[in-house]
C-alpha cells in the first residue's frame, strides 16, 4: 500500500513523501451516545483506515490532495484558517489550525491522504483524518504533544471548527485501539481499560445501509440539546454533571423533574445504555458472547424507540437479524440516522448472510447495503519511512 501511495505522492507532487502514517476507523460495540454524557463507552478500531504522505514544500502553501477525490486544495499558509465548505480537506485544515492556535506554526507542506473506510458510514472516517493529521504533524515536526493531547485536540476540531458538538469516542478508539481488543472507555475522566475481544467462532459483521445522511450532523446535535436539558431539569434537585452519574434505579426517583416527555426518553436512554455497558464488559471478560449480543439487541431496541435515532434501514438490518439463526446480537453503531449496524455472526456464514439480507433489505428499502469483515485493528502509527 505504502509503496503503491509513495509513486502517487511522486507523481503529483514530483517530489518524495518523506514520512507516511496510518489511522484506523472504528466500531462501537456498546455504549451509544454516551460519551458526551460522560458515561461507559466500548469502542474498538478496526483494519480499515486513512493514510498519509507528506513531505514539506517551499511554496508558502499548505497542498491537500486525496487518491480519493477529485477536490483538492491549495492554501496559502496563515495564521487562522478558516472552513470554507464541506469538503473533505476542512478536517485535516482544521487540525492544523488547531494546532496553530497552541503556537506553531505550519511550514509550506505537501499532503496526500488515501482511504478505505466507506465515507460517511457512520465508522469514523473523519475521527480518522483528524488523528491522522495530528499524530503525523505531531511526530513529524517533534510537536511534543502526548496522544491523548492530540485526541482532545482532534476533537476540538470536530466541534469547533467542522461544527458537530460530537463527544470523543471515535478520536480515543482511533488514536488507542489495540488489535483484538475493545477499550472500555470512561468519557469523564478518560481512563480507559482494554478488554480482550475474544469472538470465538464469531466474526463482527458490519453492514452499511449505504443511506444518504443528510442532517445527520444537525440531528445528532439536536440529541446532545436534548441530553443538555435533561440535565439542567435534573439539576434542579441534584448536582450532577453528567447524566451517566446515574444509574437507572436513581434516575426512577427524580423521573419527575424530566417534564418534557422527549427529554425523558433520551434521559432514559442514556442512564440504562450506561448501565448495558458496564454489564457488557462483565460479559466479554467472562467470555458469555450470547449475554454480550442480547445486550447488543436491548440496545438498539433502546436507541430506536427513546433515543430515535436508527430509522427503517438500520432497523431493517437488526430485525433481519433477530431471525436469522447464526447471528447473537446486532445494533446500530455510531450516531445512527444510517450508517452502520454491527452484527455478531457464525463464521463460515458471511456468504450466505450477505445473500439473505441484501435480498430483504433491497426489496424493503429499494437500494443494496454492503456487507464488510474487518478485524479489530490497531491505533494510529507512523509507517516505515520512504
Ligand atoms: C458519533 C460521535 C461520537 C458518539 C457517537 C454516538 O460517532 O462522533 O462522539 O457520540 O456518534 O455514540
Amino acid at each position: 500500500m505504502t509503496a503503491q501511495l509513495a509513486e502517487a505522492f511522486l507523481e503529483r507532487y514530483h517530489q518524495p513523501a518523506l514520512a507516511a502514517y496510518f489511522a484506523p476507523g472504528r466500531v462501537n460495540l456498546i455504549g451509544e451516545h454516551i460519551d458526551y454524557n460522560g458515561g461507559l463507552v466500548m469502542p474498538c478500531a478496526i483494519t480499515a483506515g486513512t493514510w498519509l504522505l507528506l513531505a514539506p514544500n517551499n511554496d508558502q502553501v499548505i497542498r491537500f490532495k486525496s487518491i480519493n477525490f477529485e477536490e483538492e486544495s491549495t492554501t496559502p499558509i496563515a495564521k487562522n484558517y478558516l472552513k470554507t465548505n464541506t469538503a473533505w480537506y476542512n478536517y485535516p485544515l482544521g487540525v492544523i489550525h488547531e494546532l496553530q492556535q497552541l503556537d506553531w506554526q505550519s511550514p509550506g507542506l505537501d499532503l496526500l491522504y488515501f482511504g478505505n473506510i466507506p465515507i460517511g458510514s457512520g465508522l469514523s472516517s473523519s475521527a480518522s483524518i483528524e488523528v491522522l493529521t495530528a499524530f503525523a504533524l505531531n511526530d513529524y515536526f517533534n510537536l511534543g504533544y502526548d496522544q491523548l493531547d492530540l485526541v482532545k485536540l482532534s476533537k476540538r476540531v470536530e466541534n469547533h471548527f467542522i461544527g458537530v458538538n460530537s463527544g470523543i469516542m471515535d478520536q480515543f478508539a482511533v488514536a488507542f485501539g489495540e488489535a483484538d481488543k475493545a477499550l472500555v472507555l470512561n468519557c469523564d475522566t478518560l481512563k480507559y481499560k482494554v478488554v480482550k475481544c475474544d469472538l470465538g467462532e464469531y466474526v463482527l459483521a458490519i453492514i452499511n445501509t449505504n443511506k444518504p445522511r443528510q442532517l445527520a450532523d444537525s440531528k445528532y446535535n439536536e440529541r446532545v440539546e436534548e441530553c443538555q436539558k435533561g440535565l439542567e431539569a435534573l439539576n434542579q434537585e441534584i448536582n450532577i454533571h453528567h447524566l451517566c452519574e446515574l444509574n437507572a434505579e436513581k434516575l426512577t426517583l427524580h423521573n419527575h423533574l424530566l417534564h418534557d416527555p422527549i427529554v425523558h426518553k433520551r434521559v432514559s436512554h442514556v442512564v440504562k445504555e450506561n448501565d448495558r455497558v458496564h454489564l457488557a464488559a462483565k460479559a466479554l471478560n467472562a467470555g458469555d458472547l450470547e449475554d454480550f449480543g442480547r445486550l447488543m439487541y436491548a440496545s438498539h431496541q433502546s436507541l430506536k424507540e427513546l433515543y430515535e435515532v436508527t430509522g427503517p434501514e438500520l432497523d431493517t438490518i437488526v430485525d433481519f437479524c433477530r431471525d436469522y439463526p447464526n447471528v447473537i446480537g446486532a445494533r446500530m453503531t455510531g450516531a445512527g440516522f444510517g450508517g452502520c449496524a454491527i452484527a455478531l455472526l457464525k463464521k463460515g456464514m458471511e456468504e450466505d448472510f450477505a445473500q439473505q439480507l441484501t435480498e430483504v433489505y433491497q426489496t424493503k428499502i429499494g437500494y443494496p447495503a454492503t456487507i464488510y469483515v474487518y478485524a479489530i485493528g490497531n491505533g494510529v502509527k507512523r509507517l516505515t519511512d520512504q
